[in-house]
């Protein structure tokens, strides 16, 4: 994609102050989705998933805002999702619509600020599309590694580890929470 796609100005500073945080489960054959849903059922990383980003907003694609719908009913509670979309959909209160990756980061600082407190983290929660176009902005990659190698539709993109260095490892049974900041 084009660098003025990209969420980040012409002189390379990041439109927001918030610090923008990746979020993805991801199996060792680089597997995030099968079907419009994750692969697996790891309660565990779900339980995970919603204590970090409780209270923060959280930017999604279209697609996965959609299984989220389909699978809660509505959307993550207590959180703010972008919806990033090309289409006008209609969203409930603790959703919003943004058309572009700049309007969802703009919405995004918003509701960091009104609505959560201050925030200072906004997190990028896929799928796919939304993570790739998102890789040259995050400074830090919260990623659940699956010991496995599932069949799907989905993977996450390739990504520069040289860029990024590991910070934390937390290993469980057949997965791990691991922590990466960008290092440059
Ligand atoms: N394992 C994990 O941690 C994890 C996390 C999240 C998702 N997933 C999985 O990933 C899969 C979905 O990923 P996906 O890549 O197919 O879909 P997605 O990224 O969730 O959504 C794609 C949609 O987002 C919209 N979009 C993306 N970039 C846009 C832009 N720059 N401007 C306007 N709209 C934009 C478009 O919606 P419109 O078509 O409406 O314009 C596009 O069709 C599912 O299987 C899901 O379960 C896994």
């Amino acid at each position: 994609m084009s660098d003025e796609s990209t969420p980040r100005d012409a002189s390379g500073e990041r439109e927001t102050d918030c610090e923008l945080v990746g979020i993805v489960a991801v199996a060792d054959n680089g597997i995030i989705g099968k079907d419009g849903e994750m692969p697996w059922h790891l309660p565990e990383d779900l339980a995970h998933f919603k204590e970090t980003t409780m209270d923060h907003p959280v930017v999604m694609g279209r697609v996965t805002y959609e299984g989220i719908l389909e699978a809660l009913g509505e959307p993550l509670p207590g959180r703010t999702t972008v919806v990033v979309t090309s289409r006008d959909l209609e969203t409930p209160e603790n959703a919003v619509v943004a058309n572009d990756l700049e309007a969802a980061l703009e919405r995004a600082e918003t509701a960091a600020r009104e609505r959560h407190d201050g925030a200072d983290r906004i997190f990028i929660a896929g799928g796919a599309s939304v993570y790739e176009q998102f890789l040259s902005a995050l400074d830090r990659l919260i990623v659940t590694e699956i010991h496995d190698e599932p069949a799907g539709d989905t993977s996450f993109p390739d990504w520069n580890r040289a860029e990024f260095r590991e910070v934390d490892r937390d290993e469980h049974d057949g997965f791990a929470f691991v922590e990466y900041v960008r290092s440059g």
